[in-house]
């Protein structure tokens, strides 16, 4: 028995998806009850209520379960919460641990710093595990500009022409499921970057193409995208943490290619067109 954390989010959702289409057998870990109430699960996943900042509900929800995602959302809280998912699994004697995590995976930045706690906890626990270090999402165009995308043809950000080797988190959830199903992975940390490197207005000019009308990328500097950030109810050490992950992929943190998913995978990793391709009806 798998446990997804997470699973209405960004990655949780497309892992319990294809835990569905494998028909492994899992629990959906919800931090709703509506959301788990709501949800239309695959056959043979059952959905499950956990907050993380709750042991016992993790306890509860580990009874039975051999291997453990984890994800928490980006907040203060993350390393907390991620101790309490590795503490409990400890308890409930699970096998193996997977852990989203992120790349680069170094303390030199705010969501670095937490994901780097996190790991430290999980290598010290003495459970089996793996971790999955994701570079930015492409999908990250969807969830932070598809608005500004649609209402102005541009989206903002303090990131000047910095080169990201996005992934698409479809590919994330591919490892994931490979780490949580396949045995092997144990003890591995695992560095995940799309196929290149680009900067935000090649990024720019293939959404572009892909949608088949203008879409321009503007520099903004820091403090005006932490006012337009703040405007919008954007929580502050979210914006912060955005500015600092700015900052180092200005300064060419986050531009490095792996080949780790084609290792793992024996196939390329999504393009940057592929996603712009897949995702315009998104874009308006
Ligand atoms: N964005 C990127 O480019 C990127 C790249 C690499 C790594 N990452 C990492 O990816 C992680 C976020 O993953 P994601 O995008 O899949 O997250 P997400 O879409 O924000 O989903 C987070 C999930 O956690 C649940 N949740 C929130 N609070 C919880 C709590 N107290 N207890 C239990 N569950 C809780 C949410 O449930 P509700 O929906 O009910 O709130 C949701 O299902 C972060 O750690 C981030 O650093 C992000």
């Amino acid at each position: 028995m798998i446990l997804v954390l997470g699973a209405s989010g960004n990655v949780g959702s497309q892992v319990v998806a294809r835990l569905g289409e494998r028909g492994s057998r899992a629990r959906a870990a919800f931090h709703s009850a509506d959301k788990a109430a709501a949800a239309a699960l695959p056959a043979g996943i059952t959905p499950v209520v956990v907050d993380a900042a709750e042991p016992a509900s993790l306890r509860a929800a580990l009874a039975g379960v051999t291997r453990l995602f984890v994800v928490s959302p980006a907040t203060p809280d993350l390393s907390r919460h991620e101790a309490n998912a590795i503490a409990a699994a400890q308890a409930a004697g699970v096998a193996h641990v997977v852990k989203l995590s992120i790349y680069p995976a170094h303390e030199q930045y705010t969501f670095g710093r937490a994901h780097c706690a996190s790991e430290t906890s999980l290598r010290q626990s003495g459970l089996a595990y793996t971790l999955v270090r994701a570079n930015a999402y492409m999908q990250n165009f969807v969830n932070f500009f598809a608005g500004s995308i649609r209402a102005q043809g541009a989206f903002h950000l303090p990131a000047r022409d910095a080169r990201v080797s996005h992934i698409d988190l479809r590919d994330v959830a591919d490892v994931i499921v490979e780490t949580l199903t396949r045995p092997g992975h144990e003890g591995q940390a695992y560095d995940l970057t799309g196929p290149e490197a680009i900067t935000y207005g090649e990024a720019a000019a293939r959404l572009s193409r892909a949608l088949g009308k203008p879409v321009t990328y503007v520099d903004v500097a820091p403090a005006d995208f932490k006012r337009a950030m703040l405007g919008y109810g954007a929580p502050e050490w979210l914006v912060d943490g955005m500015i600092d992950y700015e900052r180092l992929c200005i300064e060419g943190g986050a531009a490095a290619v792996t080949d780790t998913f084609a290792r793992l995978m024996g196939k390329k990793p999504r393009s940057f067109d592929d996603f712009a391709r897949d995702h315009r009806h998104l874009f308006g």
